[in-house]
């Protein structure tokens, strides 16, 4: 049968520290300990849609050192399979995040391993009902990962994050194109305006369908049905990273499980209002036996 979610992105080890406030050129500030936890944005998609009960698998890539051993004992724990991930000869990603009092991070990404993912082979999509990609690894591997979902019948979701251009080739093959608000606005050459705006004219850059998050107003999900807004459940923001991660992989889990997009869109920003109640991005996903208490 065909349920399987496919994840195509990055692994990293994320070295957080949070600090009052982040430092300006030529500046230091001090901060509290370091943490190390495992995160990348592929990884983070595969480990929230496992934590749901999702069959999904990671094709990606890790070190040989205690980074890389880091993400497969965290994706292997959260039930994700880890056949489809090298480990190569580079040192794990790396993301340097800071985290400030407001719940608000920022980020640098060493690629490392990640840069070494190479193409997907089609066989191992035949199980595949969804594919989601995001642009922590090389983009050609995304762009061909996309197309290889789309020719073998699996649905392509693409979490466009970080901000990268991609081919007009890969836009109309989505299904959907995952944004945030300044990723679309972005994609619209700096426009602004009401996120159902944005969703619809992102369409016609030629997705099938267009899903913005919104953080704590929610999402708007645009398609050939139309344009519905989907709430997010009021929480406290404690760490806000990796909650687009934790929306992708709801997502997925949701559409692979026979979803409609509104209703997955739902049940995802669920999802990530969770996870930015609690500090980091893996260890704050919920289980499928939490989403009860989230309101709706
Ligand atoms: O989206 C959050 C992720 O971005 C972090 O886990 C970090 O690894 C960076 O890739
Ligand atoms: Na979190």
């Amino acid at each position: 049968v065909r349920n399987r979610v496919i994840v195509v992105g990055s692994a990293n080890a994320d070295l957080v520290v949070a600090v009052d406030r982040r430092p300006g050129a030529g500046e230091t500030v001090l901060g509290a300990d370091t943490v190390v936890l495992p995160g990348g944005k592929g990884a983070n998609t595969a480990v929230a849609a496992g934590k749901l009960g999702a069959r999904v698998a990671l094709f990606g890539a890790v070190g040989t050192d205690a980074h890389g051993q880091l993400l497969l004992d965290s994706l292997r724990n959260a039930g994700v399979d880890t056949a489809l991930v090298r480990t190569v000869d580079r040192p794990t990603g790396i993301a340097y995040i800071t985290v400030t009092p407001d719940g608000e991070n920022s980020i640098i990404v060493s690629p490392g391993a990640n840069s070494a993912v190479a193409d997907i082979e089609p066989t191992m999509l035949d199980t595949a009902a969804v594919v989601v990609g995001s642009l922590e690894i090389p983009l050609p591997v995304v762009e061909h990962a996309m197309a290889a979902a789309a020719a073998h019948g699996a649905r392509p979701v693409l979490n466009l994050s970080p901000a990268t251009e991609v081919s007009a080739a890969t836009l109309a093959v989505l299904d959907p194109l995952v944004v945030n608000e300044h990723e679309a606005s972005w994609l619209l050459g700096g426009r602004t305006g009401a996120a159902t705006e944005l969703a619809t004219e992102l369409r016609t850059l030629g997705p099938r369908s267009v899903l913005i998050t919104l953080g704590a107003r929610g999402a708007v999900v645009a398609d050939d049905q139309g344009t519905i807004e989907v709430p997010a459940p009021s929480v406290r923001a404690v760490d806000t990273t990796g909650a687009g991660d934790a929306f992708a992989g709801a997502l997925a889990a949701a559409l692979a499980g026979g979803a409609g997009l509104a209703e997955a869109a739902r049940q995802a920003s669920r999802v990530a209002a969770i996870s930015v109640t609690k500090p980091g991005a893996q260890p704050s996903y919920p289980l499928a036996s939490e989403l009860g208490n989230a309101g709706t």
